[in-house]
């Protein structure tokens, strides 16, 4: 089987997309909500493959949506030099687009092609939509955006499109900084362009961890200073006990322009300001461990002096990584008791899950990897099909049947009460180690 294509698409099969898109009518699917109809977007992915594009359906979904987002900032102001991003598909889309307007006026619909009405918000018809809204954040960022300088690259032989020229670096070359990297250099970030892996640095004390951000075209350094230095936003990910004495390290090479990103569980964002310059940019990320195979849950939280487009440019880099969520930093202790530990509950789960088929007869090997297909099977359909939990697990009772008497037993076994509570500790648990690394911020504040 081809493998799948993970950077740069050229033109031939951006157009190819375009063309089955426009087969299958997306041209009725732009209401702003619609188009979040996945089996359109799984009929592409089918005809793309028979094609010979190997392409998953999230990255066909997300390149109609960078397409789309260009093609309404382009129409909102065509003066603006960033829009003619990608003006070899301009005719192609413009053609969809009618088509939509056309189907729209046919229709008597209200949905049809979203409009910018105002800085802020995409409005159709006075009615906001839940995609125009990230749409519209994206295309401002696009006008908007100070921090970040893109560049066009023009090469007609292997066009990627745009390639960012921010530098990014990781301290700590552990599986945290393993799993947001590789996020990070899958294509398509809307607002810096894409990162490519020459832009990326990693530093730890031993090489022991470095050889796979090198197969990734990382490039790799013992020096923390040496790393900060030379990168524009840096992620501090290892472990929370040392992050004071790294910050204290780095701090006389950290300017105003850096974006410094922790996913140390426990340090707090008062913490981190406290231990860097007064005016540094600081964000705190908590991602769990399915980062690894972007399939993450990340909750970002920014700092006093971190500002929307800060946000906006993390959750845009680290797309690729799984959900990206922004949020308090209240949250982000819930977060850890939710989704960094919760992962280890869904594990004992799984493991338990197992154990079960194992005491019926089957053997463990067996067991185990159908006990991992059905975590994955079951959180896939839960969440896409965006059913409340307890509606898919009455979907599966039959009156009488064996998943009711399977069901009582794990009430009678407190598992519902256990689960909250195994949240609720860990979440007092990040609290705790919090509040424990907030004095040293003090004292070594400069
Ligand atoms: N793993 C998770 O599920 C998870 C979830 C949420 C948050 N986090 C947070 O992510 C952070 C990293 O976790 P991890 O699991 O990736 O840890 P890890 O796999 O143990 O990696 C830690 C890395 O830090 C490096 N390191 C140690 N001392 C250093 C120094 N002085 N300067 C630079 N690098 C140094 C280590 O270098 P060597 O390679 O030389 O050993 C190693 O590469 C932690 O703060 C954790 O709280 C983890």
């Amino acid at each position: 089987m081809a493998a799948m294509k993970k950077y740069f698409w050229d033109s031939e099969e951006t157009e190819y997309m375009l063309k089955v898109l426009r087969e299958l009518d997306i041209a009725k699917h732009l209401d702003g909500r619609k188009v979040r109809n996945l089996k359109l977007f799984k009929v592409a992915e089918k005809r793309m493959k028979q094609a010979g594009y190997h392409r998953s359906i999230d990255q066909i979904r997300h390149r109609w949506k960078v397409l789309k987002t260009s093609y309404y900032s382009w129409n909102n102001n065509q003066q603006t030099v960033k829009l003619t991003r990608f003006p070899q598909y301009a005719t192609t889309m413009q053609s969809i687009m009618d088509e939509s307007e056309t189907w729209s006026r046919s229709h008597g619909t209200n949905s049809g092609p979203v409009r910018i009405r105002n800085k802020h918000k995409f409005i159709v018809h006075d009615e906001e939509t839940e995609d125009s809204e990230e749409e519209a954040t994206a295309a401002q960022s696009l006008h908007d955006h100070s921090t970040v300088d893109v560049i066009i690259k023009t090469d007609p032989e292997t066009p990627p499109e745009m390639d960012s020229n921010l530098r990014i670096g990781f301290i700590g070359a552990g599986n945290m900084a393993y799993g947001i990297a590789k996020g990070v250099l899958q294509s398509g970030c809307l607002i810096a362009g894409d990162v490519p892996p020459t832009n990326v640095k990693v530093s730890a004390p031993s090489a022991r961890n470095f050889g796979r951000f090198q197969e990734l075209g990382v490039a790799v350094t013992h020096s923390n200073a040496e790393l900060v230095s030379s990168c524009d936003l840096v992620f501090v990910a290892v472990k929370p006990h040392l992050v004071t004495t790294i910050l204290s390290e780095i701090t006389d090479h950290v300017t105003p322009k850096h974006i410094i990103v922790s996913v140390a569980a426990g340090v707090t964002l008062a913490t981190l300001q406290g231990l860097l310059p007064f005016d540094t940019v600081v964000l705190r990320l908590m991602p769990n461990l399915p980062c690894l195979v972007q399939q993450g849950a990340l909750l970002l939280s920014r700092g006093t002096r971190a500002r929307q487009e800060d946000g906006d440019l993390l959750c845009s880099l680290l797309q690729h990584c799984g959900l990206v969520e922004e949020g308090p930093e209240a949250w982000i202790d819930i977060h850890t008791g939710l989704s960094g530990s919760g992962v280890a509950f869904v594990y004992l789960f799984a493991e338990a899950l197992a154990e079960g088929a194992v005491k019926m007869g089957m053997p463990s090997a067996l067991a185990h990897s159908i006990a991992a297909q059905t975590v994955l099977g079951a959180g896939q359909l839960l969440r896409d099909s965006g059913k409340h939990p307890a509606q898919l697990r009455s979907e599966v009772c039959t009156p009488g049947g064996t998943t009711i008497f399977g069901l009582h037993a794990m009430e009678q076994g407190g598992v519902r009460a256990a689960t909250m509570t195994a949240v609720e500790t860990a979440t007092e648990r990040a609290r705790e180690l919090g509040r424990k690394s907030a004095p040293t911020a003090t004292e070594n504040r400069k």
